[in-house]
This record gives structure tokens, sequence and C-alpha cells, in this order.
């Protein structure tokens, strides 16, 4: 059974809860004062290891690990970076907690800004939060008032500056190393690894990024200890995760819960059930870049072990909702559609094949689909994947070649009597 503990949304709901005052009622900074008086940063890192904290941003890395990446010499520059460019089609997650409780990510940023002896941080927002920026902008500026950042943070030694970073819209620049070019005012390009981030970030300075939602958790590990955060849920991904519900759903929303709950439960028990009260017929665990489930494969729970069991991954943890009344070819098509439109077009596979892919689907779609197109799409998503500079070619290739395999027969009905099964012709978008 999934635990409902509230780390994330514990302040949300509260009328100011942006406000520096309110947050620290309800306990914000009491971590980062107890990590700078109380810890050394080695055993502030020692902690969020113990804890195994893994990313929220989508590949789900563990966060420790990536922080020991960082050179440990202190005269050495290190920037931190928190990509809040949450743009992962059905993902809302980080919104929430940026325009409720800013003060939760700041802190998280200073605490690993600790552990890493990093000098200054990015916080990068999509530029279509404008809302989420000034809120941001203003609790920066409060925690400076508060000397929680800047020179010598409350006597510990510690200088720590966060600059806000607004992108202007594209979701490549999710993507970290397009981010840090985007930083760089260069174009959102994401750049060859290695070298990795940790060696060469932000202007070529040893860089770690984190997603919003990861620093978020970093607080309540430091107060409470990493053995505690790490015995929470599942054990391959302790901890609570915002889990957003979209698409045909009774009660959509974002869910605080830990990753121990299935796939079933997130539906039906939080969610109410389909809207409509019709079938299920289809679920994306993890942002629109994972691969689809159908409705026989809702017993496993969202974490990596138990989505694995299925041939999914929980992403982003954006799950979207389908009922039978969607066309699964239509909803490919505006999948693929986005890809296409994302996809930065510095390699061939991915600029090229999500065009084919896209030019083939909408053929289907329209009722002009031919003998062998369902082979061509997966040939086409096999050249793709593992084949790109980033992982935006996987990520249209890996939910496009689920649609085929597990909807086979519909994308066959649909190129064979050139429409939409009978059930699906009353289609609502979901996307
Ligand atoms: C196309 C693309 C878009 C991405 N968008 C986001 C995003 O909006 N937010 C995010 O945190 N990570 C995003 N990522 C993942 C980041 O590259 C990176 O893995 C993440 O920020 C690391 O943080 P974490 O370790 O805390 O998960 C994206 C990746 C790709 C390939
Ligand atoms: S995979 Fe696509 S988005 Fe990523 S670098 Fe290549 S062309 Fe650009």
């Amino acid at each position: 059974m999934a635990l409902e503990e509230k780390i994330l949304t514990a302040n949300i709901g509260k009328k100011t809860s942006s406000d520096i005052d309110s947050a620290m009622q309800g306990g914000a900074y009491e971590a980062l004062i107890k990590a700078l008086t109380k810890m050394t940063p080695e055993q502030v890192l020692n902690e969020v290891k113990i804890s195994n904290l893994k990313g929220r941003g989508g590949a789900g890395f563990p966060t420790a690990l990536k922080w020991s990446f960082l050179p440990k010499e202190k005269k050495k520059i290190k920037y931190l970076v928190c990509n809040a460019d949450e743009s992962e089609p059905g993902t809302f997650k980080d919104r929430l907690i940026i325009e409720n409780d800013p003060h939760k990510i700041i802190e998280g940023i200073i605490i690993a800004a600790y552990a890493t002896n990093a000098n200054a941080g990015f916080i990068y927002i999509r530029g279509e939060m404008p809302l989420g920026a000034k809120i941001l902008e203003k609790a920066i500026s409060q925690a400076y008032e508060r000397h929680f950042l800047g020179k010598n943070i409350m006597g510990s030694g510690l200088d720590f500056d966060i600059f806000l970073v607004r992108g202007a819209g594209a979701y490549i620049c999710g993507e970290e190393t397009a981010l840090m070019n985007s930083i760089e005012g260069k174009r959102g390009e994401p750049r060859i690894k290695p070298p990795f981030p940790a060696s060469y970030g932000v202007y070529g300075k040893p860089s770690n990024i984190n997603n919003v939602e990861t620093y978020a958790n970093v607080p309540a590990i430091i107060k409470n200890g990493g053995n505690w955060y790490a015995n929470l849920g599942s054990k391959d991904t302790p901890g609570t995760r915002l889990f957003g519900l979209s698409g045909h759903i009774k009660k959509p929303g974002i869910y605080e819960l830990t990753s121990d709950v299935t796939v079933r439960e997130l539906i039906f028990n939080y969610g109410g059930g389909i809207l409509g009260d019709k079938k299920l017929k289809a679920v994306i665990p993890g942002g629109s870049s994972v691969p689809v489930l159908t409705s026989n494969e809702i017993d496993v729970e969202m974490d990596s072990a138990g989505l694995k069991k299925v041939g999914s991954m929980p992403g982003s943890a954006g799950v979207i909702v389908m009922n039978e009344t969607v066309c699964m070819v239509k909803a490919l098509l505006n999948l693929i559609k986005f890809y296409e439109h994302e996809s930065c077009g510095q390699c061939t596979p991915c600029r090229e094949g999500t065009h084919f892919l896209r030019l083939i689907i909408e053929d289907i779609e329209k009722g002009e689909g031919k003998e062998g197109d369902l082979e061509k799409i997966l040939s086409l998503c096999k050249n793709i994947m593992g084949r790109t500079i980033c992982p935006l070619g996987d990520a249209a290739a890996m939910p496009c070649e689920s649609f085929v395999k597990k909807f086979r027969e519909e994308f066959e009905y649909h190129i064979k009597e050139k429409k939409c099964l009978p059930e699906t012709i009353k289609m609502t978008t979901v996307f």
C-alpha cells in the first residue's frame, strides 16, 4: 500500500506558502541551518547517498552519485543548475512546487551547494511560466534578505548566488546540455557527450544539473535523515513522487505518493476512475516519452522495477490516461507531430526519422495507409534509437514503437478499412 506522506506538498494549499515568513513557519530553511551549523559537506553528501534519492527529471539517476562527480577542489569554479523547463506533455508537477513552495527548491539548491562547494546556481525556467518566474524571483530576493544566499551564508563560509534564467519555449531546452547552451545565450542544441556536465558544463565549468522536484526533496532528507527517506515506499525509487494524472480521468491533478503505488491504484483509487465510466484503453505512465501500457498492464508499481516488467519506465511520472474512445493512430500522430516539431535538427536519424514517422502515421490516419507501413515504422524506430546525440530521438521512437506493437490490430484495421475502429470515432484529444 502506497504512503501518502507529505514531503513536497506539505505547505501547498496554505494561502501565502510562497512567502518566506509563511514558508519558515512551515519549517523552511531548518534543514539548511542544520546542514550549515551541525554537518560537514561530506556528511550532507553522505546523507543524500543513504537516502537513495533518484532524479525526478526523467532518467532516475542517483542524485548523490551525480553530485560526487563534481571536482572536489574548493578553488575550482562549479555551478549548480536547476532544471525548471518542464515541457514534457502530461507533466505539470514542477510548476506546482515552483508556484506554491519556491523556498523548498531554493533551500535544496543551497544545501547541494554546501555539499559540493559550488559557487553559483542557475534556475532555468521555461518561458511559458511567467507566474512561476515572478514567484521565484521574489523568493530568491527574500532568501538574500535573510542571508540564506550571498557571501558567507550565516557565517558558514559558504558564498553562493542564484540566478534565474528564463527559457524561450523549446522542449529541447529541457535536455541538460541544450539547457546549458541556452543559459549561455546560444542555440538550445544538445552537446555531444563526453565531456559530461560534471567536467564541462555551463560556460565550460564543472556543473551539476537536477530537476526541481529532485532539489525539493533534499531539505526533508537532511532534516529527517537519509535512512528515513530510503525506507519510504519503493525500494528502487524511495521517497514520494508527484504523480500527475491527466487525460480521461475523473479527478485529474497531482498526487504525492510513494512509488510503490500501482498504476491501477493511481487511476482508480486516487484518480476516481475513467471519465464517463468508460473502459480504460491505454496509459502512458511517465510523460509522453515512455512506452505505452495496455489496460492489462496496470497491476505494476510505478517505480522502475515495476514498470520494467511491462516494458516501460516512470520517466517524469506524468500519467496520461486514455479511454476506449481514443483512436491510437490519431493519438500517436499527435505525439509524433510534437517530437518532429521539437527535434533540434542536429542529427539525421532524429530530424528525418521523426519527419518520416509523421508522414507515414498521417497517411494511415487519413485512410491512405499501405501494406508494409507498420514494418517501416518499426524499422525507423529501430534506426533512431541509440543513434542520436541526445535522448529526444529515443523519446520519440519508444512510444511510437510501443503503440504499433501493443495496438497492432487497430493500426492494421486503419490501413485495411481506411477508417477508425467504430468505437473510437467520437475520439477526444488527450494530449
Ligand atoms: C528532450 C528532453 C527534454 C527534457 N526535459 C526536461 C525537463 O523539462 N525537466 C527536467 O528536469 N529534465 C528534463 N530532461 C532530462 C534532463 O536532461 C536531465 O536528465 C535532468 O534535468 C536531470 O535531473 P535529475 O537527475 O534530477 O533527474 C529532458 C531530457 C530530454 C532528452
Ligand atoms: S536527438 Fe534530435 S533533438 Fe537531440 S540532438 Fe539529435 S536532432 Fe537534436
